[in-house]
């Protein structure tokens, strides 16, 4: 059985891990190795991820069955002092998607953010991720488009994507 929990600092080495094994299939097709290894290292530092959580008011989720951690989500309620609830990551091991537990975790964080009032989930997805049909199934749209230039020369061509809570 999936069990959801809250992440305590200990958990954000694992965090981490689950994104360098779930990256390079995600992206591969989609941005250079070059590119994947850049992002990687800025938003994967653990002092960044320690940050996040301590001082950003990130909430990091980790779907676990026994002993290993399969996944993750994190969401920032309030996000820009709107009403509205900010998910900054969903990653899931190759092994793990596909079986439900990404609908579980968004799930989660439709509850929290009912619970803060907050009336509508925001995120950023990149326009070739096949994570753009997930989001719609499970009730995002997507409202605009954003290309952000994070640096070396590297774009990131996303959409926004929401769902009213
Ligand atoms: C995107 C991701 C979080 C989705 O989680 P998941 O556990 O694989 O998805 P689920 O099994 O919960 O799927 C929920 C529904 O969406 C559908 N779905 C999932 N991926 C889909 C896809 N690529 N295309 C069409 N439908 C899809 C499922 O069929 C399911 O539909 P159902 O309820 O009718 O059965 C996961 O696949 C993942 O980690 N992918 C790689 C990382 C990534 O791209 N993260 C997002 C970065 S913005």
């Amino acid at each position: 059985m999936t069990v959801i929990f809250e992440a305590e600092p200990e958990h954000l080495s694992a965090v981490r891990d689950i994104a360098y094994q779930t990256w390079p299939s995600t992206y591969k097709d989609i941005v250079s190795q070059e590119q994947i290894e850049y992002m990687l290292e800025r938003m994967y530092d653990l002092s960044e991820l320690q940050h996040q959580m301590t001082h950003k008011g990130y909430v990091f989720l980790i779907a676990k069955v026994e002993e290993s951690i399969l996944g993750f989500i994190s969401y920032e309620l309030n996000y820009k002092n709107q009403p509205q609830t900010k998910i900054h990551k969903i990653y899931l091991l190759p092994q793990s998607q596909g079986r439900g537990i990404g609908k579980a975790l968004i799930d989660q964080v439709v509850l929290a953010a009912q619970l803060a009032q907050n009336q509508q989930l925001i995120l950023n997805v990149n326009r070739k991720n096949k994570a753009v049909q997930f989001y719609e199934k499970v009730g995002f749209i997507a409202t605009a488009t954003e290309d952000i230039d994070i640096g070396r020369g590297y774009l990131m061509q996303d959409f926004i994507m929401t769902k009213t809570v």
